[in-house]
C-alpha cells in the first residue's frame, strides 16, 4: 500500500507523521538511558556496561535517524506544520524556522561528536575498557557530546510543539 501524501500519520494524536512521533518518543527513552550510562561509569566505575550502553544507544539512534531522514526527504514536514500559528507566511517566516535552525546546529554537531567520541573510545581504550591515557580527552569530549544531545532533544521537542501541536 502506498503511504498517503505527507507520509503516515503518527500515533500521538498531533499533526506529526509517524517517524516524527517515533523520534520524539525515542528521545524520551534515550535521555534516561544516557543518564544511566554516565552514572554507571562515573559513580559505579562499570566501564564495560557504559561501553555496551553507549554502543547500543548509538546504534539505535543511527537506525531511527536514517528512517527519519528518509521520511523527511520523501514527504517533508511543512504541509503538516502549515496550520501552526508559528509557521508564518512565504514573505515572513514564523518562529518555527529559527527554532529549526538552532535545532539543526545541535543535531548535526551531536551526530558528528557521537561518531568521533565512539570511534576514538573504541580505538584508544583497552579491551575490556579501563581508564587510561585516553581518559582526559574522552571525559572532556564525552561530556560535550552528552550536553549536545540534551540540547538536541530539548530543541527538537520545542520545534515539535510549535510545528505540530500549537494551534490545534
Ligand atoms: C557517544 C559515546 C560516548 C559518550 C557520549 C561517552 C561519555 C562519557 C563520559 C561523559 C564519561 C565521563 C563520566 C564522568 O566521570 O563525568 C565517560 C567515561 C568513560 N567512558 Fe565513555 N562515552 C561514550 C562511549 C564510550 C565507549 C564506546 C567506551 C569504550 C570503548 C567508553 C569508555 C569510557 C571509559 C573507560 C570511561 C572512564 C574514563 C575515566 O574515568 O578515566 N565510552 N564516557
Amino acid at each position: 500500500m502506498d503511504p498517503p501524501a505527507g507520509g503516515f500519520d503518527g500515533f500521538l494524536g498531533t499533526r506529526a507523521s509517524l517517524m516524527l512521533d517515533v523520534v520524539v518518543v525515542a528521545m524520551a527513552i534515550v535521555l534516561p538511558l544516557l543518564g544511566t550510562s554516565i552514572w554507571l561509569v562515573r559513580y559505579r566505575r562499570r566501564f564495560a556496561w557504559h561501553k555496551r550502553m553507549q554502543l547500543v544507544l548509538g546504534g539505535l539512534l543511527a537506525v531511527a535517524v536514517t528512517f527519519f531522514e528518509l521520511e523527511m526527504r520523501l514527504h517533508g514536514w511543512q504541509a503538516r506544520a502549515a496550520a501552526s500559528p508559528y509557521y508564518g507566511t512565504a514573505s515572513e517566516p514564523g518562529l518555527l524556522f529559527p527554532v529549526l535552525y538552532i535545532h539543526l546546529i545541535f543535531s548535526v554537531s551531536t551526530a558528528v561528536l557521537w561518531i568521533v567520541v565512539t570511534v576514538r573510545a573504541l580505538r584508544n581504550f583497552p579491551r575490556p575498557p579501563q581508564p587510561g591515557r585516553h581518559s582526559d580527552a574522552h571525559v572532556r569530549w564525552g561530556r560535550l557530546a552528552v550536553w549536545d544531545m540534551v540540547a538536541t532533544v530539548v530543541t527538537g521537542w520545542v520545534f515539535y510543539y510549535l510545528a505540530f501541536v500549537a494551534g490545534s
